[in-house]
């Protein structure tokens, strides 16, 4: 990826800023240049590919309601709708293979009835299993559906966004920003997508992290994913399965807790046998910035060097990977809007 030195004093003052290269800061930064082809857009990171949240998610296109507090089905329905058509036309595009899109099937188990879940008129099929299924696949689950949804395999998708961004001028800046006010006389608007570090960069302490933790088998003989409800999960990538999970609120530690990573093993092998002869490759630890609801959001910041528009797009939690493209599209919008209007005084 190629730097450009920090030009900050040198920007046109119609220029736009995006503070953060994960999924969320390089999505928003292509929908800006789709709606504003002329204006300037730098992305200020600190952290790029495999060392953001990002790079290591399962990447499974799952939206899901309960994860998404306080934002109206409605929304959650759009932004997914987006979502699915995007990635869907990559993955059945010859582009697949570069951006990392598959078309993935898999299994939901429950042992609680599944009401239809959000995603089931999007994606490409969708059926629910009898019990002389369920009891075929030899799992022991009461309910269970099949479908064929994509899978974002990130460490393709982030590089192909990053490339396709400088491709179409897009300028990248390493270094960490301490306030955004560093910000004030040089971009019209700048765009936090700083994902878990809104909480230090913004302040905004309703961020809070849910603790993740995947254990990497090889295991190419699993050309499919499988979700419960009971911390069982796995996710197929290129070269790897991905297999889940925890969810610990409240802790920020990033350590292998090889407690955890035996607890993970020990619940993927008894609910799918087949596993247990695959090698370990890796392990990865990190924390989902979770957020009720994530925040998409205008305002106008007061600083002592003066106001600056900030357009917030964070805190996406389990679904940052499913909701990338559709928060980022509102995002964008709420940029044109802020671009046209004159600076308020504060
Ligand atoms: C174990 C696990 C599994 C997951 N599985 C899935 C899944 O299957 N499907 C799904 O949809 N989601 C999944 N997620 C969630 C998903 O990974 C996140 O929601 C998403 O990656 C958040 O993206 P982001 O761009 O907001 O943050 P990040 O990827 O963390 O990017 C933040 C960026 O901001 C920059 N930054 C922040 N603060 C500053 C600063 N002060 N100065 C400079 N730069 C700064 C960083 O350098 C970085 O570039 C999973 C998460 C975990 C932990
Ligand atoms: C960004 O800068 C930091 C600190 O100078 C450095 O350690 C890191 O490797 C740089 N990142 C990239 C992707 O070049
Ligand atoms: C981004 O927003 C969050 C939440 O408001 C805030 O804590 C963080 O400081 C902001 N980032 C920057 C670079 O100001
Ligand atoms: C957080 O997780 C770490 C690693 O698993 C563990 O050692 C620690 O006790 C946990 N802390 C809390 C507060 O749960």
């Amino acid at each position: 990826m190629l730097f450009k030195k920090d030009l900050n004093r040198k920007m046109p003052i119609s220029s736009i800023g995006i503070v953060g290269a994960g999924i969320v800061g390089l999505s928003t930064a292509m929908h800006i240049q789709r709606e504003l082809p002329r204006v300037p857009v730098t992305i200020y990171a600190d952290k790029f590919d495999r060392a953001t949240t990002s790079f290591g998610a399962g990447g499974l296109f799952r939206p899901n309601v309960d994860y998404c507090k306080g934002v109206d089905p409605e929304t959650v329905t759009r932004w997914s709708k987006d979502a699915f058509e995007f990635f869907s036309s990559l993955a059945t595009s010859p582009k697949a293979s570069d951006t990392g899109h598959m078309i993935t099937p898999g299994y939901v188990f429950s042992n609680t009835p599944i009401e239809n879940p959000l995603y089931k008129g999007l994606v490409f099929s969708f059926r629910d299993l009898t019990s002389a299924e369920l009891q075929k696949l030899g799992v022991d689950y009461k309910y269970g559906y099949q479908v064929t949804t994509v899978v974002t395999y990130v460490p393709k998708y982030l590089p192909w966004l990053m490339a396709k961004f400088q491709e179409q001028g897009g300028l990248v800046v390493n270094r960490t920003v301490n306030s955004l006010e560093e910000f004030v006389g040089v971009h019209s608007v700048v765009v936090n997508c700083s994902g878990f570090r809104s909480r230090d960069l913004v302040g905004d302490k309703t961020v809070y992290p849910v603790r993740g933790h995947l254990v990497r088998v090889k295991a190419p003989w699993i050309k499919y994913w499988v979700y419960t409800e009971d911390s069982a999960y796995f996710i197929p990538g290129f070269d790897e399965v991905s297999l889940g999970g925890i969810r610990q609120k409240d802790n920020y530690s990033l350590d292998i807790n090889p407690k955890d990573s035996e607890g993970i093993k020990e619940r993927c092998y008894k609910l799918w046998p087949s596993l247990k002869n695959a090698p370990v490759i890796g392990e990865w630890v990190d924390l989902r910035p979770h957020r009720d609801p994530v925040r998409i959001e205008y305002e106008t910041m007061k600083f002592d060097k003066g106001p600056l528009k900030v357009v917030h797009n964070y805190g996406h939690g389990a679904n940052g990977i499913t909701l990338s493209w559709g928060t980022s599209r509102d995002a964008a919008t709420l940029v044109s809007k802020a671009i046209m209007e004159p600076q308020a005084r504060l």
